[in-house]
């Protein structure tokens, strides 16, 4: 496992490329296995690069930019066993090293809605270092984490948008055995907070109930999904939607995506299922088609 800090080192990534697509999996630390699992994903695809880079510019301001755990060593030890070729874990400085008030790629449509409409500036944070990532390491493949579906998508659109040469991967949620969807921002609940968490997947899993049963109005499966939600302190969105638009879903059909976002205690949290919807059947789905939205 190569450790690279700087820009300079990224072409110690050059020998890699003979082995295989190179597929990256970008992470801001504070690793856990979900992010493990993405690693796994990727390693079955070809040599992997995992960059540790904790964002400035997707922050809002009062957001927990300065708070957001950092610890580059538990994290090369929680990587370890998985053993990716090479990890890239700069400085500020070395990504932004024009400072921060440059240049940003701003999203398309699917940006603006859910999370896009609650933190104003954080896609175009986000796919500023994503664009950056994608020029400075040059991989084939890029997995991205289901959890963040929106973000996915976001990525997606840019990528078909401004023909980056690489195909995003979404790769499946992982969670605690009571459905709690692994985040590193988790360990900002308190006990009382933690149980209280659980009221996004409960949402999210009353819906899915309905739906498997049959129901095909979107209010009393929206009336199922945000029911629990009334243990949250409070509830940014409950919304049904379309896969990859994020149009609000008007018939319930198809390629869908069930979204939540909620503050518990000090923590932000969201969560997803996506769902095909096929006559009768209800299965579970990726939001690409290997590569493509
Ligand atoms: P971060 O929150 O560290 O997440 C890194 C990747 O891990 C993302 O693709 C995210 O969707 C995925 N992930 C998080 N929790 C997961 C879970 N429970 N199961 C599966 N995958 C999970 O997302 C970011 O960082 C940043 O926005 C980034 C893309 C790195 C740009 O700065």
């Amino acid at each position: 496992m190569d450790l690279l800090r700087s820009r300079a080192e990224l072409a110690r990534l050059e020998p890699l490329r003979r082995q295989g697509p190179l597929v990256l999996v970008p992470t801001m630390g504070a690793l856990h296995r979900g992010h493990l699992s993405l690693v796994r994903e990727a390693r079955a695809r070809g040599p992997v690069v995992v960059s540790i880079f904790v964002n400035p510019t997707q922050f809002g301001a009062g957001e927990d930019y300065a708070s957001y755990p950092r610890d580059l060593q538990r994290d090369l030890a929680a990587l370890a066993r998985l053993a990716p070729q090479a990890v890239f874990a700069p400085e500020v400085g070395e990504i932004y090293a024009a400072g921060t008030g440059g240049v940003m790629v701003q999203p398309g449509p699917r940006g603006r809605r859910l999370c896009g409409a609650r933190r104003p500036g954080h896609f175009a944070g986000v796919l500023t270092v994503v664009a950056k990532l994608f020029h400075l390491l040059r991989p084939d493949v890029a997995v991205f984490g289901r959890k963040d579906a929106q973000q996915v998508l976001v990525i997606a659109e840019m990528v078909r948008d401004l023909d980056f040469p690489v195909q995003v991967v979404d790769a499946a949620t992982v969670r605690e055995p009571d459905g709690l969807a692994l985040s590193s921002r988790n360990r900002y609940l308190g006990s009382d907070e933690r149980e209280r968490a659980r009221c996004l997947w409960q949402g999210l899993a009353a819906a899915r109930e309905r739906l498997t049963r049959g129901e095909r109005e979107p209010a009393a499966i929206l009336q199922a999904l945000r029911e629990p939600l009334a243990a949250a302190d409070s509830v940014d969105y409950a919304e049904i939607r379309t896969v990859p638009e994020l149009a609000p879903a008007q018939v319930v059909a198809g390629r869908l995506l069930l979204a939540v976002a909620a503050r518990v205690g000090p923590a932000r949290l969201i969560d997803n299922l996506v769902l095909e919807v096929t006559g009768e059947t209800v299965r579970e789905a990726a939001l690409l088609e290997e590569g493509h939205a």
